[in-house]
Protein backbone atom coordinates (compact mmCIF):
# COMPACT_ATOMS: atom_id res chain seq x y z
CA UNK A 1 0.00 0.00 0.00
CA UNK A 2 1.19 3.50 -1.15
CA UNK A 3 1.00 4.60 2.81
CA UNK A 4 1.52 8.42 1.63
CA UNK A 5 -1.44 8.72 0.17
CA UNK A 6 -4.43 8.85 2.06
CA UNK A 7 -6.48 5.94 3.07
CA UNK A 8 -10.33 5.58 2.94
CA UNK A 9 -12.33 2.81 3.53
CA UNK A 10 -16.22 2.73 2.33
CA UNK A 11 -18.24 0.12 3.20
CA UNK A 12 -21.01 -1.53 0.91
CA UNK A 13 -18.42 -0.93 -2.08
CA UNK A 14 -19.09 -3.94 -3.65
CA UNK A 15 -21.93 -2.33 -5.90
CA UNK A 16 -24.00 0.48 -6.22
CA UNK A 17 -23.12 3.96 -4.45
CA UNK A 18 -20.15 2.02 -2.35
CA UNK A 19 -18.81 1.01 -5.91
CA UNK A 20 -19.23 4.37 -6.85
CA UNK A 21 -17.85 6.22 -4.10
CA UNK A 22 -14.62 4.10 -4.43
CA UNK A 23 -14.44 5.43 -7.97
CA UNK A 24 -14.62 8.68 -6.98
CA UNK A 25 -12.64 8.31 -4.02
CA UNK A 26 -9.43 6.97 -6.39
CA UNK A 27 -9.66 9.71 -8.97
CA UNK A 28 -9.24 11.84 -5.93
CA UNK A 29 -6.37 10.25 -5.16
CA UNK A 30 -6.94 8.17 -2.59
CA UNK A 31 -5.93 4.67 -1.29
CA UNK A 32 -9.41 3.45 -0.98
CA UNK A 33 -10.17 -0.19 1.16
CA UNK A 34 -13.25 -1.81 -0.23
CA UNK A 35 -15.33 -3.33 2.30
CA UNK A 36 -18.59 -5.82 1.83
CA UNK A 37 -20.56 -8.36 3.12
CA UNK A 38 -20.14 -10.97 0.54
CA UNK A 39 -16.78 -11.90 -1.77
CA UNK A 40 -19.16 -11.43 -4.62
CA UNK A 41 -19.59 -8.99 -6.57
CA UNK A 42 -16.98 -7.36 -4.29
CA UNK A 43 -14.38 -9.00 -5.79
CA UNK A 44 -15.37 -8.53 -9.75
CA UNK A 45 -15.33 -5.28 -8.91
CA UNK A 46 -12.07 -4.89 -6.90
CA UNK A 47 -10.37 -6.86 -9.55
CA UNK A 48 -11.77 -4.60 -12.56
CA UNK A 49 -10.14 -1.32 -10.63
CA UNK A 50 -7.27 -2.85 -9.71
CA UNK A 51 -6.44 -3.50 -13.82
CA UNK A 52 -6.03 0.48 -13.54
CA UNK A 53 -4.65 1.41 -10.29
CA UNK A 54 -2.97 -0.45 -7.38
CA UNK A 55 -4.33 2.05 -4.67
CA UNK A 56 -7.45 -0.28 -3.72
CA UNK A 57 -7.95 -3.75 -1.76
CA UNK A 58 -10.97 -5.21 -0.81
CA UNK A 59 -11.92 -7.12 2.45
CA UNK A 60 -15.09 -9.30 2.86
CA UNK A 61 -16.97 -8.57 6.45
CA UNK A 62 -19.66 -7.96 8.33
CA UNK A 63 -19.55 -4.20 9.46
CA UNK A 64 -21.91 -5.86 12.52
CA UNK A 65 -18.42 -8.10 13.21
CA UNK A 66 -16.79 -5.89 15.81
CA UNK A 67 -13.59 -7.99 16.09
CA UNK A 68 -13.26 -8.58 12.39
CA UNK A 69 -13.88 -4.50 11.92
CA UNK A 70 -11.16 -4.38 14.28
CA UNK A 71 -8.74 -6.71 12.97
CA UNK A 72 -8.90 -5.07 9.42
CA UNK A 73 -8.51 -1.36 11.03
CA UNK A 74 -5.62 -2.61 12.62
CA UNK A 75 -3.84 -3.73 9.75
CA UNK A 76 -4.19 -0.11 7.84
CA UNK A 77 -1.20 2.13 7.92
CA UNK A 78 -3.25 5.05 8.14
CA UNK A 79 -7.12 6.01 8.06
CA UNK A 80 -7.79 9.10 6.88
CA UNK A 81 -11.55 8.56 6.00
CA UNK A 82 -14.35 6.16 6.54
CA UNK A 83 -17.29 5.79 4.42
CA UNK A 84 -19.79 4.23 6.31
CA UNK A 85 -22.41 3.26 3.70
CA UNK A 86 -23.60 -0.22 3.82
CA UNK A 87 -27.06 -0.82 4.61
CA UNK A 88 -30.05 -2.87 4.27
CA UNK A 89 -33.48 -1.99 2.74
CA UNK A 90 -37.09 -3.31 2.57
CA UNK A 91 -40.26 -2.23 2.20
CA UNK A 92 -43.52 -3.24 4.22
CA UNK A 93 -46.12 -1.33 6.14
CA UNK A 94 -46.29 -1.23 9.91
CA UNK A 95 -48.62 -3.68 10.39
CA UNK A 96 -46.75 -6.23 8.71
CA UNK A 97 -43.11 -5.60 10.45
CA UNK A 98 -42.02 -8.26 12.77
CA UNK A 99 -40.16 -7.61 15.35
CA UNK A 100 -37.19 -9.40 13.90
CA UNK A 101 -37.01 -7.34 10.68
CA UNK A 102 -37.01 -4.24 12.67
CA UNK A 103 -33.84 -5.65 14.75
CA UNK A 104 -32.29 -6.95 11.90
CA UNK A 105 -32.58 -3.48 10.22
CA UNK A 106 -31.34 -1.87 13.15
CA UNK A 107 -28.27 -3.58 13.67
CA UNK A 108 -26.84 -3.54 10.68
CA UNK A 109 -28.09 0.55 9.67
CA UNK A 110 -27.03 1.72 13.13
CA UNK A 111 -25.31 -0.77 14.60
CA UNK A 112 -22.95 -1.83 12.14
CA UNK A 113 -22.67 1.72 11.52
CA UNK A 114 -21.74 2.90 15.00
CA UNK A 115 -19.01 -0.23 15.37
CA UNK A 116 -17.33 1.00 12.17
CA UNK A 117 -17.25 4.42 13.43
CA UNK A 118 -15.87 4.03 16.79
CA UNK A 119 -13.22 1.67 15.56
CA UNK A 120 -12.12 3.71 13.43
CA UNK A 121 -12.19 6.57 15.35
CA UNK A 122 -9.59 4.77 17.75
CA UNK A 123 -6.89 5.24 15.74
CA UNK A 124 -8.07 8.16 13.39
CA UNK A 125 -5.74 11.63 13.51
CA UNK A 126 -6.87 15.22 13.38
CA UNK A 127 -8.29 16.39 10.38
CA UNK A 128 -9.88 12.57 9.76
CA UNK A 129 -13.13 12.63 8.15
CA UNK A 130 -16.58 10.26 8.80
CA UNK A 131 -18.87 10.05 6.48
CA UNK A 132 -22.72 8.32 7.39
CA UNK A 133 -24.78 7.42 4.36
CA UNK A 134 -28.55 8.02 5.62
CA UNK A 135 -31.31 8.70 3.82
CA UNK A 136 -33.86 11.36 2.54
CA UNK A 137 -36.20 8.60 4.12
CA UNK A 138 -35.37 10.04 7.64
CA UNK A 139 -37.84 12.34 7.17
CA UNK A 140 -40.86 10.27 6.70
CA UNK A 141 -41.75 7.52 4.02
CA UNK A 142 -44.65 4.95 3.11
CA UNK A 143 -44.30 1.97 4.23
CA UNK A 144 -40.44 1.65 5.01
CA UNK A 145 -40.92 2.34 9.02
CA UNK A 146 -37.79 0.58 10.13
CA UNK A 147 -35.76 1.53 7.68
CA UNK A 148 -36.66 4.97 8.58
CA UNK A 149 -36.26 4.41 12.30
CA UNK A 150 -32.56 3.07 11.24
CA UNK A 151 -32.10 6.24 9.07
CA UNK A 152 -33.18 9.10 11.80
CA UNK A 153 -31.22 6.73 13.71
CA UNK A 154 -28.06 7.34 11.33
CA UNK A 155 -28.77 10.99 11.55
CA UNK A 156 -29.13 11.26 15.48
CA UNK A 157 -25.24 9.03 15.51
CA UNK A 158 -23.82 11.23 13.01
CA UNK A 159 -25.15 14.60 14.73
CA UNK A 160 -23.71 12.93 18.50
CA UNK A 161 -20.53 12.00 17.21
CA UNK A 162 -20.10 15.53 15.67
CA UNK A 163 -20.25 16.49 19.12
CA UNK A 164 -18.22 13.96 20.71
CA UNK A 165 -15.57 13.43 18.17
CA UNK A 166 -14.78 17.61 17.44
CA UNK A 167 -12.10 17.81 20.25
CA UNK A 168 -10.11 15.07 18.71
CA UNK A 169 -10.15 16.64 15.13
CA UNK A 170 -12.47 14.08 13.42
CA UNK A 171 -15.16 15.76 11.10
CA UNK A 172 -18.47 13.32 10.94
CA UNK A 173 -21.29 14.42 8.19
CA UNK A 174 -24.00 12.35 6.72
CA UNK A 175 -25.92 12.36 3.32
CA UNK A 176 -29.30 11.87 2.90
CA UNK A 177 -29.62 10.61 -0.87
CA UNK A 178 -33.35 10.32 -2.23
CA UNK A 179 -34.16 7.88 -5.34
CA UNK A 180 -30.78 6.16 -6.58
CA UNK A 181 -30.40 3.79 -9.43
CA UNK A 182 -28.88 1.09 -7.54
CA UNK A 183 -29.74 -2.70 -6.69
CA UNK A 184 -31.93 -1.08 -3.61
CA UNK A 185 -33.88 0.94 -5.62
CA UNK A 186 -34.54 -2.08 -8.51
CA UNK A 187 -35.51 -4.48 -5.40
CA UNK A 188 -38.46 -2.35 -5.40
CA UNK A 189 -41.92 -3.82 -8.15
CA UNK A 190 -41.54 -1.20 -11.11
CA UNK A 191 -45.14 0.07 -10.07
CA UNK A 192 -43.65 1.45 -6.18
CA UNK A 193 -40.47 2.85 -8.51
CA UNK A 194 -42.70 4.50 -11.12
CA UNK A 195 -44.79 5.81 -8.03
CA UNK A 196 -41.93 7.62 -6.45
CA UNK A 197 -40.58 8.68 -9.36
CA UNK A 198 -43.94 10.51 -10.35
CA UNK A 199 -43.37 12.07 -6.50
CA UNK A 200 -40.08 14.00 -7.47
CA UNK A 201 -39.89 17.27 -8.39
CA UNK A 202 -37.75 16.08 -11.29
CA UNK A 203 -39.40 12.95 -12.15
CA UNK A 204 -35.95 11.69 -12.47
CA UNK A 205 -34.20 9.10 -10.46
CA UNK A 206 -30.47 9.80 -9.35
CA UNK A 207 -27.45 8.12 -10.37
CA UNK A 208 -24.62 6.45 -8.06
CA UNK A 209 -22.07 8.87 -8.86
CA UNK A 210 -24.33 12.04 -7.79
CA UNK A 211 -24.35 10.37 -4.42
CA UNK A 212 -20.65 10.00 -4.98
CA UNK A 213 -19.95 13.48 -5.40
CA UNK A 214 -21.12 14.36 -2.70
CA UNK A 215 -19.26 12.16 -0.33
CA UNK A 216 -16.42 13.18 -1.96
CA UNK A 217 -17.36 17.16 -1.06
CA UNK A 218 -17.15 15.86 3.11
CA UNK A 219 -14.25 12.76 2.21
CA UNK A 220 -12.27 15.80 0.68
CA UNK A 221 -9.41 17.45 2.12
CA UNK A 222 -9.87 20.35 1.71
CA UNK A 223 -13.43 20.19 3.32
CA UNK A 224 -12.46 21.69 6.56
CA UNK A 225 -14.20 23.47 9.85
CA UNK A 226 -17.44 21.37 8.52
CA UNK A 227 -19.24 18.84 10.57
CA UNK A 228 -22.50 17.36 12.27
CA UNK A 229 -24.11 18.19 8.80
CA UNK A 230 -26.80 16.90 6.80
CA UNK A 231 -26.39 17.20 3.22
CA UNK A 232 -30.03 15.90 1.68
CA UNK A 233 -29.47 15.10 -2.40
CA UNK A 234 -32.75 14.05 -3.73
CA UNK A 235 -34.00 15.76 -6.65
CA UNK A 236 -35.70 18.09 -4.48
CA UNK A 237 -38.42 15.70 -2.73
CA UNK A 238 -37.50 17.30 0.94
CA UNK A 239 -38.75 20.24 -0.35
CA UNK A 240 -42.67 19.19 0.26
CA UNK A 241 -43.30 19.94 -3.37
CA UNK A 242 -45.54 16.75 -4.27
CA UNK A 243 -47.87 17.71 -1.86
CA UNK A 244 -48.51 21.19 -2.98
N1 LIG B 1 -30.61 3.51 -3.61
C1 LIG B 1 -31.35 4.40 -3.01
O1 LIG B 1 -32.41 4.84 -3.54
C2 LIG B 1 -30.95 4.97 -1.67
C3 LIG B 1 -31.69 6.04 -1.18
C4 LIG B 1 -31.36 6.57 0.05
C5 LIG B 1 -30.29 6.07 0.77
N2 LIG B 1 -29.58 5.03 0.27
C6 LIG B 1 -28.47 4.53 1.10
O2 LIG B 1 -27.29 4.51 0.32
C7 LIG B 1 -26.43 3.46 0.79
C8 LIG B 1 -26.02 2.55 -0.35
O3 LIG B 1 -27.18 2.05 -0.95
P1 LIG B 1 -27.23 1.35 -2.38
O4 LIG B 1 -28.45 1.85 -3.03
O5 LIG B 1 -25.92 1.44 -3.07
O6 LIG B 1 -27.55 -0.14 -1.88
P2 LIG B 1 -27.10 -1.58 -2.38
O7 LIG B 1 -28.05 -2.52 -1.73
O8 LIG B 1 -26.95 -1.61 -3.84
O9 LIG B 1 -25.66 -1.70 -1.70
C9 LIG B 1 -25.51 -1.82 -0.31
C10 LIG B 1 -24.28 -2.66 -0.06
O10 LIG B 1 -24.13 -2.80 1.36
C11 LIG B 1 -23.71 -4.13 1.61
N3 LIG B 1 -24.02 -4.55 2.98
C12 LIG B 1 -25.25 -4.82 3.51
N4 LIG B 1 -25.13 -5.25 4.76
C13 LIG B 1 -23.79 -5.28 5.05
C14 LIG B 1 -23.03 -5.65 6.19
N5 LIG B 1 -23.62 -6.11 7.31
N6 LIG B 1 -21.69 -5.53 6.13
C15 LIG B 1 -21.07 -5.09 5.02
N7 LIG B 1 -21.74 -4.73 3.90
C16 LIG B 1 -23.09 -4.82 3.91
C17 LIG B 1 -24.47 -4.95 0.59
O11 LIG B 1 -23.88 -6.23 0.42
C18 LIG B 1 -24.40 -4.07 -0.64
O12 LIG B 1 -23.29 -4.37 -1.45
C19 LIG B 1 -27.22 2.74 1.90
O13 LIG B 1 -26.85 3.27 3.15
C20 LIG B 1 -28.65 3.11 1.58
O14 LIG B 1 -29.50 3.01 2.71
C21 LIG B 1 -29.88 4.46 -0.92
Amino acid sequence: MANEKEVALVTGAGRGIGLATTKRLLEDGFHVVMVDLADEPLATNAAALKAASNSVEHHALSITDRPAVAKLIASLPRLDVLVNNAAVFWDGKFDAVTEDDFRQMYDVNVVGTFVMAQEAAKVMKRGARIVNVASRAYLAGYAHSPYITSKAGAVGLTRGMAIDLAEKGIFVNAIAPGLIETDMFRSLTPERQAELIAKQPTKEVGQPEDIANGIAFFASPRTRNVTGQILTLDGGRSMGISIY
